[in-house]
């Protein structure tokens, strides 16, 4: 009698032992096909996340904006070369533990960062943080945001320019020892027929023969950023004997804040390469000096260069020359872009971005070398600081003022311990200004 009981009781529980066990698979393999839908989700999230910070940070300072298809183009290529975290999951050979890390680890980011983004405060405190940091010559990269903070060390870590920094480091020197050391290492350079492979492709032809050396008494450096707006500087920037623009800034339509005048127009080689800014038809290329220039890699192996720009400014920049041989036409060398960015790393001790210099500080120092005085216009953001990014587009990102790929805060910083502009000035009018290296003595 017990004994059948407990038979019955038996196979009752194996019976529901047996079904729970099916249930419980059957949970199993529900929970695995939810985990790995809401793991895809996440990775892809994560990846585009960071895509469209490093696409922003691309055209930060007074870089143009891509287009967005070529973006996504050369970001995802650009992407591929990644190692480590964002790498395609093909191509994972990690254990599943450190898998799922990775993955908790992609919802905690995602999570925070969503907080901090809802958390408007925090971001303008922020903002005038660094603001104030570099009104007085003092910020370092904790100031800045999260965002841009994970997309700098991602820039460190890929290293796309092959940079090797070997020199030493020292944020102490005085403004007359700063600007002695820029005079001695950033003197202009631009390409000539001297060096291969130029002499072979036989480009005497197309570089002009005097190399660019006029001297200007008093420049103006225009920025292209938003908060010039309203500036009302039009006035004052066009007293000057020479102006700089960048890129495809206009100042038709925007004279009453940025000027009517332009002398030197620098752009990088986007601009020629990219029909959508008309470098072969517009008339803000027309009747000024031309300087442009393209990241090479940090030796700059002239031959690699050549055979792969970051966009190919050669052949427009031959055509141009061929339509407008009159017309002062330089292609800055790769050296003077990268002994700028040994300046600024010598004088931070952070790791700044290896990645060239910003158009903008690009820019002030081609001036330094052509002008007696240099003054510079909304370079360190005034009090009219926006995220808008350039005066004539509508886009927006405090990358722009502030740097993801261009070692921007750095350079800010070096430029505002050089100039002699008062606190007044920069808060005010985003007005600093240089002298030019044909006044600055130093000892020999
Ligand atoms: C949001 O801002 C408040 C007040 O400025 C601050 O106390 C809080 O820590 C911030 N939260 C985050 C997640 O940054
Ligand atoms: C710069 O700021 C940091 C804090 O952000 C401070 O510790 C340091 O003393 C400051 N340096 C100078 C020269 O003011
Ligand atoms: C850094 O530069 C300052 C000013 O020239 C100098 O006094 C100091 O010795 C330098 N420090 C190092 C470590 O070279
Ligand atoms: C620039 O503006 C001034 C007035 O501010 C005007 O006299 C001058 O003709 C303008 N120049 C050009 C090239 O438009
Ligand atoms: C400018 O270049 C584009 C191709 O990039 C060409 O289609 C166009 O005809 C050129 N315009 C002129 C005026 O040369």
């Amino acid at each position: 009698m017990w004994n059948g009981v407990v038979i019955v009781q038996d196979s009752l529980l194996r019976h529901v032992m047996k079904q729970s066990s099916q249930v419980l698979l059957f949970f199993l393999v529900v929970w695995m096909l939810l985990f790995l839908v809401v793991f895809t989700y996440f990775f892809d999230s994560q990846v585009n996340q960071t895509q469209k910070a490093i696409s922003i940070s691309y055209s930060d300072g007074q870089h143009v904006a891509r287009d967005s298809r070529e973006l996504k183009k050369t970001h995802s290529s650009r992407f591929a070369e990644r190692r480590g975290l964002f790498q395609s999951r093909r191509d994972f050979k990690l254990s599943d533990s450190i898998y799922k890390q990775l993955h908790l680890r992609n919802i905690y980011k995602m999570r925070l960062e969503r907080r901090i983004k809802k958390n408007k405060t925090k971001t303008i405190d922020n903002t005038w943080l660094l603001m104030e940091g570099l009104w007085k010559g003092n910020v370092s990269s904790n100031m800045l945001n999260r965002r841009l903070q994970r997309v700098i060390k991602d820039y460190v870590r890929v290293n796309k320019h092959k940079v090797l920094y070997k020199g030493k480091r020292n944020a102490s020197r005085s403004r007359q020892e700063l600007l002695c050391q820029m005079k001695l290492q950033t003197r202009l350079k631009s390409l000539d027929s001297s060096e291969q492979p130029f002499v072979r492709l036989g480009f005497q032809r197309w570089f002009p023969s005097q190399p660019l050396q006029k001297v200007y008494k008093t420049c103006a450096v225009v920025s292209s950023a938003g908060s010039i707006l309203n500036s009302l500087m039009g006035r004052e920037i066009d007293s000057h004997e020479a102006v700089l623009r960048f890129n495809s800034a206009p100042s038709i339509g925007y004279e009453r804040d940025v000027g009517n005048k332009t002398t030197i127009r620098i752009m990088n080689s986007q601009i020629l390469a990219n029909p959508k800014y008309k470098f072969n038809s517009s008339s803000i290329y027309k009747n000024i000096a031309l300087l442009a220039w393209d990241p090479a890699p940090y030796n700059f192996d002239l031959e690699k260069w050549y055979k792969r720009p970051d966009y190919d400014l050669f052949k427009p920049y031959i055509a141009h020359r061929e339509s407008f041989p009159e017309q002062p036409f330089y292609i800055l060398h790769p050296s003077f872009i990268w002994n700028l960015w040994d300046f600024v790393q010598s004088n931070t001790v952070e790791n700044i971005q290896p990645n060239p210099p910003s158009s903008g500080f690009i820019g002030i120092t081609v001036m330094m070398n052509l002008c007696e005085e240099v003054d510079v216009y909304e370079y360190i953001p005034s009090v009219r600081q926006s995220s808008l990014c350039h005066y004539h587009e509508k886009y927006v990102d405090v990358a722009c003022t502030f740097g993801a790929y261009h070692p921007l805060i750095y350079e800010k910083m070096l430029v505002k311990r050089m100039g002699t502009a008062s606190e007044h000035d920069l808060r005010k009018k985003g007005m600093v200004t240089l002298p030019g290296f044909s006044k600055i003595t130093c000892p020999t």
